[in-house]
C-alpha cells in the first residue's frame, strides 16, 4: 500500500505516491511559475483557480506513473498549513473527497515538516538527530530535529525569507520569476567580490534579509540602464554571496556537527558548495513537491474516516 500525497500550498500543484518505506513511486509537479511570471510573483486567486484545474489531472498522472490504481492507496496526505489559504483549500478539498470516497484515513501535513521529511525519502533516508536549515520562499529557519515526527525551532527570519530575498533581488535586477534560479545562473558569470553587500547582525540564531534587499536597491538606482546591463552579473554574484554567507554563518553558529539543508533555496549551487559536509535535499525535492508531504505523513497520526470532513486549512504555521 502507498500513501498518496497532495500539495497545493503555493504555485505548484503536486501529487506523489510514496511507500511506507519511503520509496518514491511517482512524483508529479505542475509548476504555475510561467502563469505568474508576468506579474513578477504569485497572484493568490490566479493560483487557486489553476490548482482547481490541475489537481485531478495531476493525481491521475501520479497514479499512472506509479502504474497503480486507487486500490493500492492506503492513506491520503495533504498540506493543510501554512500557505495561501485559497490554494491550500483546493488540495484539502481534493484530498478529503478522495479519502472519503475510498474510506481511507487522511493525514493533515504541515508544509514545513514536509520540507524536513524530504530527507527521509530513499535513498537519503537521514536519521535524526541533526540540525536543519530550512530556506524557502516563505520561510527561513534553523531547526533542531531529534525525531522524524517533528522539530524544535532554534531561529527564524525577522523579516524576509531567503527565497523572498532572491525573488525580490531578481526583480530589482530585471530578471524573471522565480528569481532564485535566475540569480543562481547569472551569478556564475559575475564577480562575487565586486560589491560588498551587508550580512545583517541580528542576535541569536535569527536571520534578516530586508536590509540586504534595500542595499541592492540603492546600488541599482545608482546605475543607468546601460551600466546596469554591464554590471548585472556582478550584482547577482555579490548579492547571492551575501545571502549564502548569512545562511552559512548561522548554520556554523549552531555548532552542530550533523547539518541538513532543505527548501527551495537548498537548490542554490553556491549554498550547496558552501556546505560540503551537510546532507542536502536532492534537487527535485528542494522546491515544493508532494513526495515530501507523503513522507511526512509516515510520521504523523492520520485522522480516521470520516472525521476529517470537518478538517480545515490554515494560512499560518
Ligand atoms: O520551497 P519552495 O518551492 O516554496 C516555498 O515553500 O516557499 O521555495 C521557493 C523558493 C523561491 O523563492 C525560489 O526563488 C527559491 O526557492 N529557489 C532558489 C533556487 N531555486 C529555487 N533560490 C536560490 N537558488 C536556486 N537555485
Ligand atoms: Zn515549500
Amino acid at each position: 500500500m502507498a500513501i498518496l500525497g497532495i500539495e497545493t500550498s503555493c504555485d505548484e500543484t503536486a501529487a506523489a505516491l510514496v511507500t511506507d518505506e519511503g520509496e518514491i513511486l511517482a512524483n508529479v509537479v505542475a509548476s504555475q511559475a510561467e502563469l505568474h511570471a508576468r506579474f513578477g510573483g504569485v497572484v493568490p486567486e490566479v493560483a487557486s483557480r489553476r490548482h482547481l484545474e490541475l489537481v485531478t489531472p495531476v493525481v491521475s498522472r501520479a497514479l499512472t506513473e506509479a502504474d497503480a490504481t486507487l486500490d493500492e492507496i492506503g492513506a491520503v496526505a495533504v498540506t493543510t498549513h501554512p500557505g495561501l489559504i485559497g490554494a491550500l483549500l483546493v488540495g484539502v478539498s481534493a484530498a478529503k473527497a478522495l479519502a472519503w470516497a475510498r474510506r481511507l484515513p487522511l493525514h493533515p501535513v504541515n508544509h514545513l515538516h514536509g520540507h524536513v521529511a524530504s530527507l527521509y525519502l530513499q535513498p537519503t533516508d537521514l536519521q535524526p538527530p541533526f540540525t536543519c536549515l530550512l530556506a524557502s520562499g516563505g520561510h527561513t529557519m534553523l531547526l533542531d530535529v531529534q525525531s522524524r515526527g517533528g522539530y524544535r525551532m532554534l531561529g527564524t527570519t525577522l523579516d524576509d525569507a531567503a527565497g523572498e530575498a532572491f525573488d525580490k533581488g531578481a526583480r530589482l535586477l530585471g530578471l524573471g520569476y522565480p528569481g532564485g534560479k535566475e540569480i543562481d545562473a547569472l551569478a556564475k558569470q559575475g564577480d562575487p567580490a565586486a560589491y560588498d553587500f551587508p550580512v545583517a547582525k541580528v542576535g541569536g540564531l535569527d536571520f534578516s534579509f530586508s536590509g540586504l534587499k534595500t542595499a541592492l536597491l540603492y546600488r541599482v538606482r545608482e546605475l543607468d540602464p546601460g551600466e546596469l546591463a554591464r554590471r548585472r552579473a556582478d550584482l547577482a554574484a555579490s548579492y547571492q554571496r551575501a545571502i549564502v554567507r548569512a545562511l552559512v554563518e548561522r548554520v556554523r553558529a549552531t555548532g552542530a556537527e550533523r547539518v541538513a539543508v532543505v527548501g527551495g533555496v537548498a537548490a542554490n549551487s553556491e549554498l550547496r558548495a558552501a556546505l560540503p559536509e551537510a546532507t542536502l535535499a536532492p534537487l527535485p525535492l528542494c522546491t515544493d513537491n508532494a513526495a515530501m508531504i507523503a513522507s511526512a505523513a509516515r510520521y504523523t497520526d492520520p485522522v480516521p474516516y470520516p472525521e476529517y470532513l470537518s478538517l480545515d486549512a490554515r494560512a499560518t504555521a
